[in-house]
């Protein structure tokens, strides 16, 4: 019955109801919400500024905007264009390499790092054309070099036993998780991971990182990894904004 009212329908509607009926489920647990933790744990540590910000790689999101709410001057640095529905005096945005930028150094007193760095380098996504094995760790070293001593990173990334699956992301293990802090104090590390009904839960760092990742397909609901959410520091005393005065008095 189902087939012969199928017939009355244009070829295009039973074209995509067909789709719709044999599409892939999806795998559970996924990775549904991953940018709820993420954002939510940059939301919670971003200091109180009147310092420089920068977001490295904001694609869609509006973790810049909330800088600069909390009174960073905020620069905004992503290969592809991004449109947000909002303007505000202390948020620019520049499109670039971060690699590439003249940006000056010794400038950000914060930096947002949320979900990009395992990117840098993989080509065949976000416009990067450029395949550099170790772009991530060359993005680090950059971005530490752009940040006055004593400045802040909230860095999120995926981690799990360590595997590239280029194009899409890097997790990052035991193996290479070290390298990517390295020339960073890590002052505080959260890890998440996602238990067996789909929600995310907090787990210890030997748990995350031993997680068999699974990020091989261009639908991020057959993924899944475990999150990491890390407060670096570079190394030094030149401190500007009142967060850096408060916490190198305490
Ligand atoms: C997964 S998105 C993250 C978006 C955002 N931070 C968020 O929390 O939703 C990664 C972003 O990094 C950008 N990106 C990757 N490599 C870059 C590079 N070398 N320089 C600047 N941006 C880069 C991509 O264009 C993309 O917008």
């Amino acid at each position: 019955m189902l087939g012969a009212s199928l017939y009355s329908l244009p070829g295009r509607v039973v074209r995509r109801f067909k789709r719709l009926i044999t599409a892939e489920q999806p795998r559970i647990p996924n990775l549904r919400g991953d940018r709820h933790i993420e954002w939510s744990w940059v939301a919670s540590q971003v200091p109180s500024g009147q310092g420089n910000a920068l977001d490295f790689g904001p694609g869609g999101s509006h973790l810049a905007l909330i800088a600069a709410q909390r009174d960073f001057n905020v620069t905004a640095v992503d290969l592809e264009p991004t449109w947000w529905p909002y303007v505000h005096p202390r948020l620019r945005f520049i499109r670039g390499d971060i690699l590439k930028l003249p940006l000056p150094k010794k400038h950000f007193d914060l930096v947002i790092n949320c979900s990009t760095v395992e990117h840098v380098g993989l080509a065949g996504r976000y416009r990067v054309t450029e395949s550099r094995s170790d772009g991530d760790l060359e993005a680090m070293a950059r971005i530490r070099e752009l940040m006055k001593p004593a400045g802040i990173m909230l860095l999120t990334i995926p981690v799990g036993q360590d595997a590239v699956f280029a194009p899409l992301t890097r997790i990052y293990g035991k193996e290479r998780l070290p390298g990517l802090l390295d020339g960073f104090d890590v002052e505080k590390e959260v890890f998440w991971i996602k238990d067996q009904k789909n929600r995310w839960t907090l787990c210890d760092k030997e748990t995350a990182l031993s997680f068999k990742a699974s990020a091989g397909s261009w639908n991020a609901k057959q993924n899944i990894y475990a999150l990491g959410c890390f407060v670096l520091r570079k190394p030094g005393y030149e401190a500007s904004g009142d967060f850096m005065r408060v916490s190198l008095d305490s």
